[in-house]
This record gives C-alpha cells, structure tokens and sequence, in this order.
C-alpha cells in the first residue's frame, strides 16, 4: 500500500526508513519532510493542520494508510476528521482521538485522567486568573522545589521548575496574567516535585490491548551535566540499565494496564502510539506526562532495535487485534547524539552546507532540520541531525555516535559530549 506520514523531524525519518523496510509498502510518501527523508520516499509539501489539503491528496495518491508523527494534527483532530469524513472510508490512519490527545494537549485533562485511574503521578492542583490567590496560598503550603506546567501545548517549554517560593509566585503571575505562553498557559497546574531519574516508555495500543516498544533515557538540557535551557532533547539511549524486569513489572500492572484500562472504561478511542515519561522514584514508577506520539530523539533509538515489522503492528493494531501479538527487540544497545545549530534552543541561523554525511554498518544518521538544495544538505533548524550508533554495550555504540558526531561538518555545529555518561 502507498504510506504517508506527517511531520519533518528526526522522528518522521527514523519512521520512513522503518516503515520503507516493510513488506507492506509500495510508495512512501512524508510530508513536509526533510533531507533525510526526501532519500527514502517522496518529500510533498503540506500543511499538517491542513486536513482538506491532506485529504485532497491521500484520494488523489491513492494512500492508504497515515502515519501521524507530531501531536499538533492529533491534538486538532486529524483522526477524527479522517474516520467520520466518507470520502476517507477506505484510507487507515494511525493516531488517537481528538480527546485522546487530550493526555498531551491538556495536561489538566491528562492530570484527571490520572487521578481517576489511580495512576501513580504527583499531585497537582490546577489554577487561573479567577483562582491565583489560592495559586499562591497553594506554593505557600508546599515545599520547594516548586513546578508549574502551562495546561496547553508550549512547543516543549510550558514547565518550569523554581527553588524559591517568591520566583514561584511571580512565574505563577507571569503565566497566567501575562500569558507567558500565550493561550497554553490560560490555566497553570502546580504540582508536586518528583525527585528521582527520569525514563520515557513506549508502547502500541488499539484500546485494549498493547505492545510494548523499548523504554528510553532522553537527555534534555543544551549543555552537559544537564545544565543550561531544556531543549527538545540532545541525544538518547536505550535500553536503560535501570529499567529491570522488576521495574518493568511495575510499569506495566500500576501505569501501562492502568491507563488502558482508563481509555476503554472512558470510552476514549485510541489506536496509536503512548509516550510515558516517567520518574522512577527509590524503584517505582511515576507519570510525569503522557505524549500522543513518539519522543524525538527517543525514536530514533527505539525504533532501529524493533525488530517487527512496523507497519504489520500498526495494520494489526487498527483492526483492534493487539491481543495475540508481541514485540521483539534487537539485543543491542543503541545511542543518538543530536547535532545542532549553535545557539539552540535560542536564536541560531540556518542555511549552513552539511558535508561528510555517510552511514556506516554501526550507524545511521537521522535528518531533523534539514534540507536539500540542489543535491547539498542545508541546515535548515534547531536540531539537524542525529547520529544513531550500534554495539554490543553502551560504551560501544556511544563511541559509534560520536565517531558519525565527530566526523560531520558544518560551520554551526553543537553537540553534547556526556550523552549516556551517566549510565556507564
Ligand atoms: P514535561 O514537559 O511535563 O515533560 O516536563 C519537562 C521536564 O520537567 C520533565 O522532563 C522533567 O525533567 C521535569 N518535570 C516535570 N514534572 C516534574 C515533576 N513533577 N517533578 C520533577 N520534575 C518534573
Ligand atoms: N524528547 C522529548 C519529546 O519528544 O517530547
């Protein structure tokens, strides 16, 4: 069948160059794409959040199925339009529900379904303009450190995390009077600070059945030893050595069967991929968010150790049959490092020549903001590569990430050099 799947990142790549491997795929079709993906399938230019335009040209390219790949179009309501518009009877989209995604577009709404699922999480209350004093008296009774999370979707950037209660109120002020983040923060959550080491999990669910994908470590801030602005991510690893049997025990009895669980008993329609970025906290489990979607760079590590078929899975999983099936994962190790334009996450240039691009048996690389102008690669974003590296242990196929980090070059050029140090 002919695939199209949305969305120009890292992640969108990583899930051409799966999805292209599948026995199921004639024409792959990414749009808007990039660099990477304009190699593997077929770059069209499209407007995500345009669902005319990408219903237009689904009949027209006879698609038949759609792989979302970012939440905004799933937090607006793609998959929706799709399964209700009679001209799309035939083309299978994978993503949830419009109120699906409400577990990553309102993380008010996801904080309740948490709540009503006893899902283990930190407690939260939510507040407004109407209600700021009790905002304030809140923090009064809690202690620091203090976190504050815009309910909306802030392009990553909606939580913040602050030592001192005068800091605390006046972000709370800033947020919700002054719209710090514009709409997404009309309403602010205070919530409960989870000291622990962070972990994000990946699973495939059609609403009442799953399969698991491999868990990821991501690594967040611009600079080593996590230090400096929270970025979309700068390099992952997986597996995880914390992430033990007993540990996954837990994961899947008190937050994987819990939540799906909460989707069918609440009728909420879900078919596609669940991201929980959890803390594990002296050994158990905490939701600190549910993503609609994959993690970016997370999938460009899980992903290449899913052994199945990708599209199979995700075929079996429309059609609701998740119960018989099970993943298999590669029994290696996998590392990515982000390469960026100097100056992310805050302003950098674009526009700069790649040169030195080639991927070897122990390494790929992932484009991210990239594009092709007359056969050279251009940087064209914040994050603009990942070199994805392979070996029998971490340290193997972190020195396979950095050897592809290294040996690429453009004038803008950053990257961290302690991704999966910490888990050595
Ligand atoms: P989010 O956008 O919800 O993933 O939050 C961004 C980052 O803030 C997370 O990856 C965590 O590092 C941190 N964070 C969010 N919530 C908490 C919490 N309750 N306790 C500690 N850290 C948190
Ligand atoms: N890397 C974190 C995310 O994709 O949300």
């Amino acid at each position: 069948m002919n695939i199209l799947i949305i969305g120009s990142g890292g992640r969108e790549h990583t899930l051409s160059w799966k999805v292209k491997q599948s026995k199921s795929c004639d024409n792959l079709f990414i749009t808007p794409g990039n660099a990477g993906t304009a190699k593997i399938g077929n770059n069209v230019n499209l407007d995500p959040n345009n669902f005319e335009e990408i219903k237009v040209f689904t009949i027209e390219n006879n698609i038949g199925l759609v792989i979302v790949g970012p939440e905004e179009p799933l937090v607006n309501g793609i998959v929706d339009y799709f399964n209700t518009d009679p001209d799309l009877k035939e083309i299978k989209i994978f993503g949830p529900s419009k109120v699906g995604a409400q577990l990553e577009g309102s993380k008010d709404f996801s904080k309740n379904f948490m709540f009503r699922n006893d899902i283990p999480c930190g407690k939260s209350k939510t507040f407004n303009t109407e209600n700021i004093d009790e905002g304030y008296k809140f923090l009064e009774s809690i202690s620091a450190p203090y976190v504050l999370k815009a309910d909306g979707l802030a392009a990553g950037k909606g939580v913040l995390i602050l030592e001192n209660l005068d800091e605390a109120k006046k972000e709370l002020h800033e947020m919700l009077v002054n719209k710090k983040f514009g709409d997404a923060s009309h309403s602010v959550l205070v919530e409960e600070f989870l000291d622990g080491i962070e972990v994000s999990v990946f699973f495939i669910t059609d609403g009442k059945d799953y399969v698991l994908l491999p868990e990821a470590k991501d690594y967040k801030r611009i600079g080593e030893d996590d230090k400096g602005p929270n970025t979309g991510g700068m390099g992952a690893v997986s597996p995880v050595n914390f992430v033990d049997d007993k540990f996954i025990k837990k994961v899947k009895r008190e937050i994987i069967d819990k939540t799906i669980n909460g989707l069918r008993s609440e009728n909420i329609e879900y078919k596609g991929f669940v991201f929980a970025g959890l803390m594990n906290v002296d050994g158990d489990p905490y939701v600190i968010e549910y993503n609609v979607r994959m993690g970016d760079p997370e999938t460009q590590v899980v992903i290449p150790r899913l052994k199945n078929d990708l599209v199979d899975i995700i075929l079996t999983c429309l059609d609701g049959k998740l119960s018989g099936a099970s993943t298999l994962f590669l029994d290696k190790y996998c590392t990515t490092v982000i390469l960026a334009s100097d100056g992310y996450p805050n302003q950098y240039e674009r526009g700069k020549k790649i040169t030195n691009i080639s991927d070897e048996d122990e390494s790929i690389i992932f484009h991210a903001g990239t594009k092709l102008i007359d056969d050279n690669i251009i940087s064209n974003g914040g994050r603009v590569l990942a070199c994805t590296g392979f070996g029998s242990n971490l340290s193997e196929a972190l020195n396979n990430s950095y050897k592809k980090a290294n040996e690429i070059e453009w004038e803008d050029k950053y990257f961290r050099k302690d991704i999966g140090k910490d888990l050595m």
